[in-house]
């Protein structure tokens, strides 16, 4: 019996001799904390360290109030081939490459492939079509690929070759615009971006400017697979996030926090309570940690900052969108909807989107 190919990881960090993944974190974190009372933020990429991404992708499934992923993966059970003949190929002769911004746990993404690899009629010794899952950590990568060369391994050979890319969003997309990933310009690019990972972005302002940012040629065919999560009752909003068993993927954000400023001590065990709630005037869900008493954080090449008792600090907000504020995101964002599939049960939206002329 021949033993599965290794699968590939690029390391495409723009500084790669840095011992966490990306260079900005620790002046972000700086900067979030020295923000006025009351304003103060985490970089939500510290709740995606090693140990946090590898607590995250092991528990997703299994949080049975989150509907992200349960509204997903309906989508995906229901119409992953109708999503994969609408990723267009035909240009090139059906060649293609799928990068998964943020790929996490790649369960649902399996679907997805399993349904693109069907488009294909035969199996060639070079694969026309290539995935990448792109994350923080090299070693959840590492695992979550070989998972999912053994679940459809078989399905995709000669039809779909797997591979990594160990880097950031930003790195992505300085690959794909210098292309420094040495991609063939003649092949369709199709970005995935799912889970209602966009809504971790500030609503209004750095959600479509990133969007932006996604070098799309839509005249080549890219397209932009989008998860979105829409505006729906609060409380089942409270209900899906605001469960016990995600605590302590929460409260390492606050360890890898001081980690990535050299000091992992830095929030003291006991100091901090964690914080959950739908803010409706934003309309988003805010997570975070509540200061449990009044206490000054020494933060390095800082200084000291109060934290007065009860005061909040958010690392991560998920946006829920309004049907206008959808509009606005992708006019905006300078997209426009190929095509897209409702879970109406959770109110959950999955977009393909491709460059709009302007
Ligand atoms: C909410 S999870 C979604 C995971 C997966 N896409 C899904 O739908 O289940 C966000 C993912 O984005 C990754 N991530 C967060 N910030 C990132 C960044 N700046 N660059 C690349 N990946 C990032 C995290 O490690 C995590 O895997």
């Amino acid at each position: 019996m021949t033993s599965p190919p290794l699968i590939e990881i690029y390391d495409i960090r723009s500084e790669k001799d840095v011992a966490i993944f990306s260079s900005k974190l620790p002046s972000d974190i700086i900067s979030g904390l020295s923000e006025s009372q009351g304003q103060r933020t985490l970089p939500s990429e510290c709740l995606y360290d090693e140990i946090g991404l590898k607590i995250y992708n092991e528990v997703v499934s299994t949080w049975k109030e989150y509907y992200p992923y349960k509204a997903e993966m309906g989508i995906w059970k229901q119409w992953a081939d109708d999503i994969a003949h609408s990723m267009s190929r035909v240009q090139a002769g059906g060649r293609a490459v799928i990068i998964e911004f943020g790929a996490g746990s790649l369960d649902k993404t399996s679907l997805f492939l399993s349904a693109l690899a069907g488009t294909c009629t035969s199996r060639e010794n070079t694969p026309p079509i290539t995935y990448y899952a792109l994350d923080l950590s090299r070693s959840e990568l590492d695992r979550t690929l070989s998972d999912l060369q053994n679940n459809i391994g078989q399905d995709v050979s000669g039809k779909i070759a797997l591979k990594g890319l160990w880097g950031t969003y930003d790195d992505a997309i300085r690959i794909l615009t210098t292309n420094e990933g040495n991609f063939d310009k003649e092949i369709p690019i199709h970005i995935l971006f799912l889970g209602g990972t966009i809504g971790n972005f500030t609503k209004g302002t750095h959600d479509s400017a990133f969007l932006r940012s996604i070098p799309l040629n839509s005249e080549r065919g890219d397209t932009l697979l989008l998860g979105l999560d829409q505006a729906k009752d609060p409380e089942m909003i409270e209900r899906a996030y605001n469960f016990e068993s995600a605590r302590p993927w929460i409260m390492n954000g606050l360890l890898a926090a001081g980690k990535a400023l050299g000091k992992p001590g830095l929030f003291k065990d006991g100091h901090w309570e964690r914080y959950a709630k739908f803010n409706k005037e934003m309309g988003r869900f805010e997570a975070g940690y509540v200061s449990k008493f009044d206490q000054t954080l020494d933060v390095p090449t800082f200084g000291p900052v109060l934290f007065s008792s009860g005061e909040v600090i958010v690392v991560s907000c998920s946006n829920k969108y309004t049907e206008p504020e959808t509009e606005r995101l992708f006019d905006d964002g300078h997209l426009a909807v190929v095509k897209s599939w409702l879970n109406e049960e959770y109110k959950y939206l999955l977009c393909l989107l491709k460059t709009k002329h302007t």
